[in-house]
This record gives structure tokens, C-alpha cells and sequence, in this order.
């Protein structure tokens, strides 16, 4: 199997349901996954003020609903076997998938803890003015099943106002030009979003994983917060990027900055 990345953040390139089939049970401390959203189905949106059609790409075509919702169950099944019994899992969608995603998690009795609302202050606009413009997206936070302790930072993530601290949602823009110098990625995340995530929810030195690793932000954010990083990516372009991406940024980087700002993140 090719890898790509460095010792402490490797991405391999593979189908994530195979590849997560040889990783042990009970050995990764939280998974972080950005999931096809089955959104490439023939619709249209806006790019540079023009219409154009919605193609992410092959592996983005929609199955048909039960199929996507199969797919989900196959994948969902193996990320929770591979989560230790305090791990935690991250799951992001639309309203296209995010419903299948849930219902699976709730199928297989892990615990919600948190629905995040990413809010999008510059959100494209609804191309055929049929529709309220789409500017969040969901993220779904969930642990193992009742008794387990999760990690969650609180300190680092709060201020130390009791009345000020951080709500379920999200306001953060889309990515930045600086984090697009290595490549082009159709939905790659913000690196503040993942960030976040991994912050609150894991401690240093932890394991994240990643099943669609896609340009590698959730390795570029692991490493940036001291973190191990494994992925899985099925295209080889979107594999090299990441390794693009992950050697470029300084491991535990964003550690520094964050105690010479007193543990705020972003
Ligand atoms: C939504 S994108 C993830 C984007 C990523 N979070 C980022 O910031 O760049 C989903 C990625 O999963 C990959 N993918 C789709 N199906 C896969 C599978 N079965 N196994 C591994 N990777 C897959 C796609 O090639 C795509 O790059």
C-alpha cells in the first residue's frame, strides 16, 4: 500500500473501509471524518459569479439513499471499532447525509454529545433563487456509549468568563487563499474548524484518524497541536496534497502560539 506523509502523520492511500479493517481495535483516540456528501447530482451552483454545475467528482456521486446510507453504516461500523472505549468520533455533512450519519450513530448506540452548527459568513448564494441560501454545515460529535468519559478540554477551548463560553455554533469563513498554495482540493476544510475539533477533544500525543483525508487538513491541524495523524485517501492526487500539506507545517506549532495567547484558538 503506497504511503505518504512522514513518521506521526502518514496518509495512505486506500480505500478507508479496507484500510480500517488492519488497524486494531480500541487503538485511536478520536476520528475525525469529512464523508463524500453525495451533493454531485446533476444541481447547480454559483462559482465566480457563475452558474456551474455541482461536481465534486466521482467519488461524490450519490448512490441512490440506500445506498449512501449502506456505505455510511460500512464505514461508521469500522471507525468505532478502531475508537478506544473514551474515544470520540467527528463527523461532518449537509442535509444530503448528515441525517444518514446520525441515524447510523443512534443505530449503534453511541452518544451525541454535541450537534455543531458551522456557520458560514460567506456562503455562496442560492443560484436558482428557489431556496434560503445554504450557510452552515453540521458537524456530529459523538462518544462510545453512556459511561464513557470523553476527553473535552474545557480550559483551553473557554476563556475564563464563565458567561462567555464557546456555543454549539460556529461562525468561521471559508478556507483561507494561504491554506490553498499547495493544491486544489473541491472541499477541503478550514484548518481553524478541524482545529477546534481536535483542541477540545483530544490531548497531545493523542491518535486522530482520518477515513477521507482528502488534502489533509485534519493531518496538517494534528500535527500543528502536537497530535499523531493516520488517514486514508482513495485518489492519489488528493494523497500527494496531503503529504504537500503535512510537511509544510511546523509539528506543535500551533501549541506555542496557543499558550503565548493564553489557550484561545483562534
Ligand atoms: C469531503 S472530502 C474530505 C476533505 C478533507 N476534509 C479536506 O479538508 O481536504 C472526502 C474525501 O474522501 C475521499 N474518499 C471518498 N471515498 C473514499 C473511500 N471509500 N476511502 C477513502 N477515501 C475516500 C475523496 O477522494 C475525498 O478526497
Amino acid at each position: 500500500m503506497q504511503a505518504f506523509g512522514e513518521p506521526g502523520a502518514m496518509v495512505y492511500l486506500a480505500d478507508c473501509v479496507d484500510f480500517m479493517k488492519i488497524i486494531p481495535s480500541g487503538s485511536v483516540d478520536m476520528v475525525f471524518a469529512d464523508p463524500p456528501y453525495r451533493l454531485s447530482r446533476g444541481g447547480v451552483t454559483v462559482k465566480y459569479g457563475r452558474l456551474a454545475p455541482v461536481d465534486k467528482g466521482s467519488w461524490d456521486r450519490s448512490m441512490g439513499f440506500a445506498g449512501d446510507h449502506r456505505f455510511n453504516v460500512r464505514w461508521l461500523k469500522e471507525a468505532c471499532r478502531i475508537l478506544k472505549p473514551e474515544g470520540t468520533i467527528w463527523v461532518t455533512g449537509t442535509h444530503h447525509i448528515i441525517f444518514s450519519l446520525g441515524f447510523a450513530l443512534q443505530t449503534m448506540q453511541l452518544k451525541l454529545i454535541n450537534q455543531i452548527t458551522w456557520a458560514k459568513p460567506d456562503p455562496p448564494p442560492n443560484a436558482l433563487h428557489t431556496a434560503f441560501t445554504h450557510a452552515h454545515e453540521t458537524l456530529l460529535w459523538a462518544s462510545k456509549g453512556r459511561g464513557a468519559r470523553h476527553t473535552f478540554n474545557y480550559d483551553l477551548i473557554n476563556s475564563r468568563d464563565p458567561t462567555a463560553q464557546v456555543s454549539s455554533v460556529w461562525s468561521i469563513p471559508s478556507v483561507p487563499k494561504r491554506e490553498k498554495l499547495h493544491g486544489y482540493h473541491p472541499t477541503q476544510k478550514p484548518l481553524r474548524l478541524v482545529r477546534r475539533a481536535i483542541l477540545a477533544s483530544t490531548r497531545e500525543g493523542d491518535l486522530v484518524f482520518d477515513p477521507f483525508c482528502g488534502s489533509g487538513t485534519t493531518g496538517v491541524a494534528a500535527k500543528e497541536l502536537g497530535r499523531f495523524f493516520v488517514g486514508a485517501e482513495k485518489e492519489e492526487e488528493y494523497a500527494e496534497l496531503a503529504e504537500l500539506r503535512i510537511g509544510a507545517a511546523e509539528r506543535g506549532g500551533v501549541l506555542r502560539e496557543l499558550s503565548d495567547l493564553g489557550a484561545k484558538d483562534d
